[in-house]
């Protein structure tokens, strides 16, 4: 089903004659002193429109609108999942476009009973998106405490349960998984079990810089069963991490680039 919009340009005193007669809605789009151009679903007698749009009822009653800021409202359209990030001192407001390029991959790779471990969670901004993504067990772990506080206080501004973070690094995390299983017992019920027990996550979230890649990537390969997503290579150190993945027998499944920045996701051979 097709659905008109008429585009008129109008005197205001007529189109107040018109409305005093029947009322109808229209949106003004712009006002020239006493001429207002003018969008309505109406059909004015005697009036040519300058631009008749046709729309398609589905396009017209479910169209999605693009995210609108006015003052302290942000309104976004309805599939969209919200993320607040109060600024402070953690990387991770969502501007950069490794963090972007991560998020992207994410949405595609991440599914509704995998769990997760973000290395590097800064903000937090990436273990709070895939809190939307999984019911599973997700962890954010940063070498920085200032970060764990902020990504801490970022999950509770977003009403994120069930989410945990940690001051620790990947070795960390793979110290906890060799431990004999007599010494596992006492930590049974530690927030940390996930680590002592499973150790192994469904995905490994890394936005890390190259140089941090090349001391941590051995041990942050030994965390993923399913797949690895990386991101923080700038320009021509794409050829280093391949070369380093490939050292470690591991595949390229994905690669995306944005600007300067890629991003991987990795599964095993
Ligand atoms: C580029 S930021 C990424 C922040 C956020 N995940 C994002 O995507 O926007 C990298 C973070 O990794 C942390 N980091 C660096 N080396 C680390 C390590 N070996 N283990 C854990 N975190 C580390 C830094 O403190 C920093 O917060």
């Amino acid at each position: 089903m097709e659905y008109q919009i008429f585009i008129y340009e109008i005197d205001k005193d007529v189109l107040e004659d018109l409305l005093i007669e029947e009322a109808f809605g229209f949106e003004i789009l712009e006002k020239k002193e006493n001429v207002w151009k003018i969008s309505t679903d109406k059909k004015i007698e005697n009036l040519e429109p300058l631009e008749i749009k046709k729309i398609s009822y589905s396009e017209f009653e479910f169209g999605e609108i693009e995210p609108i800021k006015e003052d302290i409202f942000v309104i976004i359209p309805s599939y969209a999942i919200p993320i607040r990030i109060k600024k402070g001192m953690a990387f991770g407001t969502g501007l950069h476009e490794s963090t972007q390029i991560m998020l992207t991959l994410m949405k595609d790779f991440i599914n509704k009973y995998d769990s997760v471990l973000d290395v590097g969670c800064g903000s937090g901004i990436l273990t709070i998106a895939s809190k939307h993504l999984t019911n599973s067990y997700v962890k954010g772990i940063d070498l920085d405490p200032i970060a764990i506080k902020e990504a801490i206080e970022n999950a509770k501004n977003n009403n994120i349960k069930d989410v945990y973070f940690e001051v620790s690094t990947p070795l960390d995390i793979l110290k906890r998984n060799s431990l004999d299983k007599n010494t596992k017992k006492e930590y049974i019920k530690d927030e940390c079990f996930y680590d002592y027990f499973i150790g192994a996550y469904d995905v490994v979230l890394a936005n890390l810089e190259m140089h941090i890649f090349e001391k941590e990537l051995p041990n942050i390969v030994k965390l993923f069963k399913k797949y690895l997503i990386i991101s923080g290579i700038y320009k021509d150190e794409d050829k280093l991490i391949k070369d380093m993945l490939n050292n470690l027998n591991l595949k390229i499944l994905k690669q995306t680039t944005k600007n300067d920045w890629h991003g991987f996701v990795i599964g095993n051979c």
